[in-house]
C-alpha cells in the first residue's frame, strides 16, 4: 500500500482532506484570475501569462528559462531525459519520487537507468554514497550523468550545507544536477533562506504549483537555455505543448503572488498537529513542514475512525501521512483536532 493508495470517504460531508496538499481547490480570488486572463497559443510562444509565469520563476531562481508543464511527473521526466541519453544514467535517493512514483519513466521512454541510493534521515543524500555510485568509464556500466536531488523529501527540508554537499561530491564526479522541487517554496520556508540559496547549486529545478501553492495544475522547469531547448522539444514529443494554457499560468501568478507566505501557516498547524497526537498517544508521530506521520497503535484503523468524523486520511504505508494545507482554515483545523480526540476516547472506551 501507498499514500497513494484509495482510501474511503467519509459518509458525510468531508469536513478535511488531508491526505495530500495536491487536492487544494482554487479560491475564489485565483478562479477570476483565471477567468480574466489573456490567452494566447503558447505552442507558438504568443501566451502572455505562460511566458510571464515561465520567466517569473526562471529569475527567482536565477537561471535563464523556465517551461511550463501539466505536472511534476512531466517535468522531473523532462529534466532527466534532456540532462541524459540513452545508456545513461540519474543517481537519487531510494524514496524520492522520480524512483519511487513515476512509473520509472525515464527508463521506459529514454532508455536511462535508475541507481537508488538509501536516503539519510533528513532526507538528503550522503557524499560518499553518490561518489561510491558513480561508475568508472567502463563498457560494463552506463554512463553516470546526473544526480537528482529533492527538497522537501517527506516533509523534510534539507538542510543547505548538505544539499551543499551532496553537489559537491556530484560535481566532482563531473555530473549533472536537478532538484525535485515539487515543495521548493516549502523548503526555503522552512530553512529561512531566499530562493536563489536553495536554487543556486542546481542545473534544473522542478517546482510544483499544484501543491501547498493551491493552483489546480502547473510545474514549472527551469534551467540554462541549451537545456530548455531540449526540454522545450521533449515537452512538444510528450504531448505536453498546451495552447491557451493562460488560464492555468494566471493561476500559477496568483498562486506566488497570494499563497506563498500562508506555507509557514500550514507548517505551525502541522507541528500544532503533532503534538495534539503525541498528546493522545494514537501512535508513533513524526512531522515536517506541513506534514505530519501518524503510525497508528496496533489495530487501529485510524482511517475509518477519522473518516466517521468527516476527515479524509491517506492509507497507512505503514504511517499515514497527513499534510496540512491551505484549503484548512481555522474551523477545519479545529474539527481535526476535535475529530482525533474523539477518535482517541473512543479508542479507550473499546
Ligand atoms: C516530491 C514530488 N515530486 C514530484 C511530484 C509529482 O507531481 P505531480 O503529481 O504534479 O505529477 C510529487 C507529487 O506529489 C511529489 O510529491
Amino acid at each position: 500500500m501507498s499514500q497513494y493508495s484509495p482510501t474511503d470517504r467519509p459518509n458525510g460531508p468531508v469536513i478535511a482532506d488531508l491526505r495530500s496538499d495536491t487536492v487544494t481547490k482554487p479560491c475564489a480570488g485565483m478562479r477570476a484570475a483565471m477567468a480574466a486572463a489573456e490567452v494566447g497559443d503558447d505552442v507558438y510562444g504568443e501566451d502572455p501569462n505562460v511566458t510571464a509565469l515561465e520567466q517569473r520563476l526562471a529569475d527567482q531562481m536565477g537561471k535563464e528559462e523556465g517551461l511550463f508543464l501539466p505536472s511534476g511527473t512531466q517535468s522531473n521526466l523532462i529534466a532527466m531525459l534532456s540532462h541524459c541519453g540513452r545508456g545513461e544514467e540519474v543517481i537519487a535517493g531510494d524514496s524520492y519520487h522520480v524512483i519511487r512514483y513515476e512509473a520509472a519513466g525515464a527508463s521506459v521512454l529514454g532508455g536511462v537507468a535508475l541507481h537508488a541510493l538509501p536516503v539519510a534521515e533528513d532526507g538528503g543524500l550522503d557524499p560518499e554514497a553518490i561518489a561510491g555510485a558513480v561508475k568508472e568509464d567502463d563498457s560494463h556500466h552506463p554512463i553516470s550523468r546526473l544526480l537528482s536531488l529533492e527538497n522537501t523529501n517527506y516533509g523534510q527540508a534539507v538542510p543547505l550545507a548538505r544539499i551543499k554537499a551532496a553537489v559537491a561530491a556530484g560535481r566532482a564526479a563531473g555530473l549533472s544536477i536537478h532538484l525535485d522541487g515539487a515543495r521548493f517554496f516549502n523548503a526555503i520556508t522552512a530553512l529561512g533562506c531566499g530562493a536563489e540559496d536553495l536554487a543556486a547549486p542546481f542545473d534544473s529545478i522542478s517546482i510544483c504549483l499544484s501543491k501547498g501553492l493551491g493552483a489546480p495544475v502547473g510545474s514549472v522547469l527551469v534551467g540554462p537555455r541549451d537545456l530548455m531547448k531540449r526540454a522545450r522539444r521533449l515537452r512538444k514529443m510528450l504531448g505536453g505543448g498546451m495552447r491557451q494554457a493562460g488560464v492555468l499560468a494566471a493561476a500559477g501568478l496568483y498562486a506566488l503572488d497570494h499563497n506563498v507566505t500562508s506555507l509557514a501557516e500550514d507548517q505551525h498547524r502541522a507541528a500544532a498537529l503533532a503534538e495534539h497526537l503525541r498528546a493522545l498517544h494514537l501512535g508513533t508521530v513524526t512531522h515536517a513542514t506541513n506534514m505530519v506521520f501518524l503510525t497508528p497503535r496496533d489495530g487501529l484503523d485510524i482511517v475509518g475512525a477519522m473518516a466517521a468524523q468527516g476527515v479524509r486520511l491517506a492509507a497507512p504505508a505503514p504511517a499515514t501521512r497527513m499534510v496540512l494545507h491551505s484549503d484548512i482554515d481555522d474551523d477545519a483545523f479545529a474539527a481535526i483536532l476535535n475529530g482525533f480526540t474523539q477518535a482517541a476516547d473512543a479508542r479507550g472506551a473499546a
